[in-house]
Formats: C-alpha cells, structure tokens, sequence
C-alpha cells in the first residue's frame, strides 16, 4: 500500500493558478512567507501554568500583550505578504512566579466577513481594487501591528484602519473603537503615545482624508486627554503621500518620521503595490507642535534618503531644541515592495544587505520649513525594535534596549534555512553617556545562539524603580524546531542571559509590536468601568465614507475630501 505522504505532490498547491487563488482547495501558498517559522499558527486557545527554566520574578505582576499577522485563509493572491495577516493577539498573565498563556484573534470587520465565507475576501495588502466585490466598504483593516492599553481597553491597531477594542482580560472583542465618535477618520497610527505625566495618548493618522485609500498626502494629529477627551486635532499635509509608521514625542512637540515609500492610487487600481520605494527621495521628519498648533506651524526638515525604525526617545534639550533617537538603514527594508522600475523589469524580489545604525537628530524650532539636517550623532548599533522605559517617554532617558543583528556569530543556515524576519540573534542595551550625549555609552548584548533570534523586547518597570530598573520580556524564535519561549532578563544585565524562561508548546507567528500592562492598572480601569464610568463603547456608526459608498454618492472607494474632521 502506498505510504499516504506519497499522495502530497499531487495536491500541494492545488488551489492557485498563476499566481490566484481558484478556490477549488484550502491549501496555503508554498512561498516562504507561508512555510517554516511563518506558518500560518491559527491557533486560538489557553495554557495554564507555563512550564518555566529559571524563575519567574515574584515582583512581576501584570501582562504581556504582543499581536501578530497570523492568516486565517489562504490569501487570494499566491505572492502575498506577512503584512496581510489577521491580527491575533497573545496575552502572558504573570502572577506571583507563574505564567499563564492566552490567544484570540481580533475579530475585525474583515475577520467578521471572511469567517462566515469561510475564506479570504481580502486581496492585496492595502488594495481595496483587488478586493472580492462581496466586501465593498467593509473596513479593511487586519489589526495586527500593535496592542496598546488605553483607559481599561486594548487597542489592536494598524496605521490602515481604525482601531478594534478587546476586553484586557479575556481578549474578547469589543467591537471597532471611535473614542465614542470623536475620530471620524479612516485610518489610525499603530504607535500611539502616551505622555507618563499627563496621562494624555497622543496619536495620528496619513493617509486620513477620505477613505483611506485615496493615496493622498493629508494627515492629522490627534490628544486625547487622561479621561478621553479629543482636546486637539490638526490636519495638514505631508511633502508627499509616503509612509508615516511611528513618531516620538517631546513636552511640546510630536515629531513623524514621513518614509520614502511612496503611494499611488494609479498603481493600485492597477492591482499593483500599495508602496514603492523612492531611492532619490529623501527622508522627512514633520515637527507637530502639541498645542495649539495651526498647520502653517508644522515644520518639515529633510534629510537623504533613508529608511526610518522605531524610535527609541524623544525629548527637548537644554537648548529647547528636540533630540529624536531611532533606527535608520541605508536602504529599503521593505524589499517586497520594490522600486517602480524594479517592479515594471520584472526583477526578482530580495533582502537588501543593509546597515541599521541608531540616528540622533536634533531639531530646532525657529527653523523654517524644508530645512536640510544630518543626524547630529550616530551610534553604530545594528538592529531594530528599539524601546525605552516607557515611564521616560517625553523625557531626557539614558537606557535603550533593542534587537542586535549580528552576522558575524555563527548561525546554523542548515538547520534554519535563512533566517524568517531577518538575522535578530542578540538582544541589547544602550546606556547614553550621562557625561556627554553625543558619545556612545555603554554595551550590554546577549547572543541567542545558532538557531535562535528574538522579537521585538518590552520593558517591565521595578515598582518605584530608577529609570531603567526592571526586566525585559522578549519572545525567542527556535528556527530549528519551529516553536518560541518568552523570556525575561533582568533589564541591566542583559548579557547574563535570561532570568526566566517560558516555554511554550506551540509556535506562533513572527509578530510586530507588544507591551506590558501592570494589573493594578487593569484592576483600577476594571473598578472604573463597573462604576459611573460605565463599559468600553464601541463605535456605533459607519464611517462617512462608508455612509457615502453607501449612498451611493461615490462610485470607486473614494469620497470628497473634508469629510472626516475638521480641517
Ligand atoms: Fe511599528
């Protein structure tokens, strides 16, 4: 009798024809966005009682939340992206020496739609034109970049749509979240912040003017005070229509790093990508002032081309000028989605060798609009994912910590095959010299091993701790045996290694961003939603421009500008 695996050729692949999918299987795509350590996990569930090398630090007492892209379908498209992953969110409990695991998918619009289909209805990442016609002014958005904690919710959010709100503790979805119809816009940023003094989330949204779609240059900025009221919003445009993923934030200012990734609403009715990258353009930061700002008072400095990271800090010196720390490379780190000529030649698609070091810029005020600058101080680190004590966002920090890509230790490519999400097999600290803060300081890196690399670290504060006293929680990818840890180090001794380690019995999917909620904040929010405060009210109104599409007053996935706030 033939072995059954000998009938596998025979159906691999079954369900995709030059390049589409023809929904005759239920089968994902063979390409290596799809197979190893980025496996579709779909695994929704609980583990009670991590088993645990190490201990787990009796002072910890809170959750880790982190969401990755995770697809529920087999794409449309055979050539499609990590990116276009549904947002499923992990929540590690830690309580009094233990850990316990939990995992649910945001149930977005989208997910709500392809679910009772039973397949992907969605096409191509951030192309409404490649949509199935079935989903025509569903709210596109997967929720998969970021997990945020925001007055006893969390916010799923990716910077193309608005954010979902779910229940922090049994990661149930709320539903989609307008801040009780204060934000009409179509899109929402991935990295808000939130301002430790204030209490208030400083947030923003490109892309914003219409539906989200329109690859237009219009952008918003947005405060919300500690009990949810919008109290500031200042529209205006970018220099051009590209990628504005994170920013930073100092006492007055809001700063956003615009990235030469251009859009083009040609291109995507085309079928085409959402992005393409501009190697002659430059990279632009946008100087917001917090308060009272008018459009004509947002200055934009240029810079050459790059590729901007996550930022580390943000702050005004001495001077009152405005020193923002983050990760650039010296090319496109996005390689999927290439140059317009790169894609018209037909070139093949692959990772760039690239430099990843930490830029310090410094911005002034009084300066005009268009101002060329260079990066005032550059620490030669190589990595991504920087993060901070969150408890010194606004404010002159000293301590960083970041995932190290280095090469030159050994990695074992015949077990692992090449590295999925790219070489992060160290993890370190970056102590600023508190003497001079032009000048590196100190180097605390910890190397995983040949067969392991991390994903992005968070930051545990000690209670009543110095800046910088505390653990970070990381998860570790075992590229070997297809499975990940979560592991804890003690935030100042980086190189000792872990202090716990987490052992999960499944593997999850590469994920983007996460963070660490203290549960008396979850028990405070909880006290204050059973009382006056009532429950997390989730949006009970389309869009305007849904409302539009819908009254037929548009016929493409565009509306009049104007439409989403108050320009
Ligand atoms: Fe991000």
């Amino acid at each position: 009798m033939a072995h059954i695996h000998a009938l596998e050729p025979q159906v691999t692949n079954s369900n995709y024809a030059k390049g589409r999918n023809t929904g005759t299987g239920h089968k994902f795509p063979d390409t290596p966005v799809f197979q190893g350590m980025n496996k579709p996990s779909r695994f929704e569930g609980d583990i009670y009682d991590l088993e645990v090398t190490g201990n787990i630090p009796k002072d910890i007492n809170g959750t880790f939340y982190r969401v990755q892209p995770d697809h529920r379908f087999p794409p449309i498209f055979e050539d499609d992206i990590h990116f276009n992953g549904d947002g499923s969110v992990t929540a590690i409990r830690i309580v009094d020496g233990h850990a316990d695991f939990k995992q649910r998918y945001v149930r977005t619009d989208r997910y709500v739609a392809e679910n009772a289909a039973r397949r992907n209805l969605f096409g191509k990442y951030r192309n409404p034109f490649t949509d199935n016609e079935s989903v025509k002014g569903v709210i596109r958005t997967a929720s998969n970049t970021n997990i945020t904690f925001w007055r006893g919710m969390l916010l799923a959010s990716k910077e193309d749509g608005p954010p979902f709100a779910m229940d922090p503790v049994t990661l149930e979805t709320i539903g989609r979240y307008d801040f009780e119809g204060q934000i009409l816009a179509p899109t929402f940023t991935a990295h808000p912040k939130f301002d430790p003094d204030t209490g208030e989330m400083l947030c923003f949204a490109y892309e914003a003017g219409t539906d989200g779609s329109d690859c237009a240059a219009d952008v918003v900025t947005w405060t919300f005070d500690a009990d949810g009221k919008k109290t500031e919003e200042l529209w205006f445009e970018a220099p051009y229509a590209g990628m504005i993923h994170d920013c930073g934030i100092s006492k007055n200012y809001m700063v956003l790093p615009l990235t030469p990734l251009k859009m083009s609403l040609d291109r995507l009715k085309q079928g085409g990508n959402k992005f393409a990258w501009d190697p002659k353009e430059d990279q632009w930061y946008g100087l917001v002032p917090r308060r009272g700002g008018k459009k004509e008072d947002v200055i934009w400095f240029k810079a050459d081309n790059g590729f901007q990271g996550h930022v580390a800090g943000c702050y005004e010196n001495e001077e009152g000028k405005v020193v923002l720390d983050l990760t650039v490379a010296d090319g496109n780190v996005f390689f999927w989605f290439p140059t317009e000529e790169e894609v018209a030649a037909g070139a093949p698609l692959k990772p760039n060798r690239l430099s990843s070091p930490t830029h310090r810029w410094v911005f002034d005020p009084k300066a005009k609009t268009g101002t060329k600058v260079s990066p005032a101080f550059t620490w030669p680190t190589s990595g991504e994912f920087s993060r901070i004590d969150d408890r010194w966002v606004t404010k002159k920090y000293r301590h960083f910590w970041q995932l190290g890509i280095d090469p030159s230790r050994p990695y074992d490519f015949e077990k692992c095959g090449p590295p999925a999400g790219g070489l992060f097999n160290c993890i370190a600290r970056y102590s600023w010299d508190p003497e001079n803060d032009m000048q590196t300081g100190e180097e605390d890196v910890y190397f995983a091993g040949p067969t392991m690399t991390f994903q992005e670290p968070s930051f545990i504060p000690r209670n009543g701790g110095a800046e910088g006293e505390g653990y970070i929680i990381v998860l570790l990818n075992h590229l070997d045996v297809l499975r990940n840890d979560v592991v804890i180090f003690d935030a100042q001794k980086i190189a000792a290694g872990p202090v716990a380690t987490l052992h999960l019995p499944l593997k999850l999917k590469l994920g983007f961003h996460g963070n660490f909620v203290d549960h008396r904040d979850i028990e405070e929010w909880q006290k204050r939603r059973e009382g006056a405060l009532g429950p997390v009210k989730p949006a009970r109104e389309p869009l305007p421009w849904q409302k539009a599409l819908a009254n037929g007053q548009i016929h493409t996935n565009g509306v009049a500008s104007e439409v989403n706030g108050s320009h």
